[in-house]
């Protein structure tokens, strides 16, 4: 299968490698908010997540390394989606931020160069998401995690690909990884790297569902919003002593003992905690908006009777919810009765359902009564509703041309 996304003619003949690697978002589980040493992108806390199923949700990048022809073309050139950047690896215009973050990617190569030899190659990448970037779903994280990766094959980099793809951004080391993954807080830089707890077969019951809702406010940059939040609140002192002397341990228990309740509940009081701590950064932060606290309180009121489905939000409004395959078409049947009920269901499991279960049968079997207050006219709240299993590890591809 020839997963490469295609350079123009002219380099062709010109391109010793092309390394192509996909990559898949991952959601933390227990957050990662704030860094003890903002270059090096060392965490505060701890963190774990869950990778997505590649199919449904992924970052595809392509690096080729080609002759140079003449002394005039630019070292490096990238293109990210339809926007595009060149550059030499050593510009002293780093402020400037057009598909990435230059600063962040000269660091990456830095990291790999006592291994490049080959001064006169050029760069040459190309990166494409399969989401929409406006739609608020965390791509910096899959993106910078197939860029280590492509990175670290061309340059025969031996290092920890995780510690370069951590370079790019904080939550990107976790997405090297397929299945339930670790990121380790350390002040060193070579021990805060990620790690697979379990692989991605490890709970084949388990689902992902992230209702993308219709909000276009441009999100307040994660890397800003927690370095305002290291800087003015006295909660985070709280949040990361709690995270490391309690949730990790948490949450890897009911990970071992495959116990969805717990699991289900220290991720939504990982979520409220860490919106907690946004709200007491001063000026306060909020990423949440009314839809996502409705969702909070129907997931709530679905619970009664224990933890049936868990929620997550990361610096957005868009949902993530958990949930075991017993309680899956029930409660996806209930978003679609107070979400979708204006398209038949055939219509929404196959223009608002993106999922591989197609095959999925809706049971409206929840009495409905409960949830009359989320009952709205505006039947246009969530755009659309994304299905996945656990994801497996990046899929990577190389060629050799000399
Ligand atoms: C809320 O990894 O995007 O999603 O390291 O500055 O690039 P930088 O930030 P980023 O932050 C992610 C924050 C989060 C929680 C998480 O993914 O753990």
């Amino acid at each position: 299968m020839n997963m490469s996304i295609s350079f123009d003619d002219d380099i062709k003949d010109r391109c010793i490698k092309l390394v192509t690697c996909e990559c898949a978002p991952n959601i933390a589980l227990i957050k990662y908010w704030g860094k003890s040493d903002e270059d090096l992108i060392l965490p505060l806390n701890s963190s774990i997540s869950i990778t997505l199923d590649c199919d449904i949700l992924k970052s595809t990048t392509s690096l080729a390394l080609v002759k140079r022809a003449n002394n005039s073309e630019p070292q490096i050139r990238i293109w990210f989606d339809d926007k595009i950047d060149e550059f030499d690896s050593n510009t002293s215009d780093l402020t400037v931020k057009k598909v990435l973050s230059r600063k962040r990617f000269i660091r990456i190569l830095k990291m790999v160069r006592e291994n490049f030899h080959h001064e006169d190659y050029l760069i040459r990448i190309k990166s494409l998401n399969s989401f929409p970037t406006a739609c608020g779903l965390a791509s910096s994280a899959s993106g910078y995690a197939a860029l280590a990766h492509c990175i670290a094959h061309a340059f025969d980099f031996k290092g920890d690909i995780s510690e370069l793809a951590r370079l790019g951004s904080g939550s990107a080391c976790r997405s090297c990884f397929g299945g339930f993954v670790k990121w380790n807080a350390s002040n060193q830089s070579s021990l805060s790297i990620a790690k697979q707890l379990k692989p991605s077969n490890y709970w084949p019951e388990l689902n992902i569902v992230v209702l993308v809702l219709n909000d276009h406010r441009k999100e307040n940059s994660s890397t800003d919003g927690m370095k305002l939040t290291v800087e003015s609140s006295e909660l985070i002192k709280h949040r990361v002593k709690l995270v490391e002397e309690t949730r990790i341990k948490v949450i890897e228990d009911a990970l071992n003992d495959k116990n969805f309740e717990k699991f289900g509940e220290i991720i939504m009081r990982d979520s409220n905690n860490f919106h907690a701590v946004c709200m007491d950064t001063y000026p306060p932060i909020f990423y949440l908006n009314e839809s996502s606290k409705e969702i909070i309180q129907l997931v709530h009121i679905f619970n009664q009777t224990g933890v049936k489905v868990a929620y997550s939000f990361d610096a957005g409004p868009n949902v993530f919810l958990f949930t075991l395959d017993d309680y899956l078409s029930q409660f996806v049947s209930l978003l679609k009765q107070i979400y979708f009920s204006y398209v038949s269901s055939d219509d929404f499991i196959e223009q608002k359902f993106i999922s591989k279960a197609k095959n999925m049968v809706l049971i409206n079997t929840t009495p409905i009564e409960k949830y009359e207050k989320f009952k709205t006219d505006e039947n246009n709240r969530i755009k659309y509703i994304l299905h996945s299993k656990v994801g497996h590890d990046p899929r990577i591809s190389l060629e050799n041309y000399h």
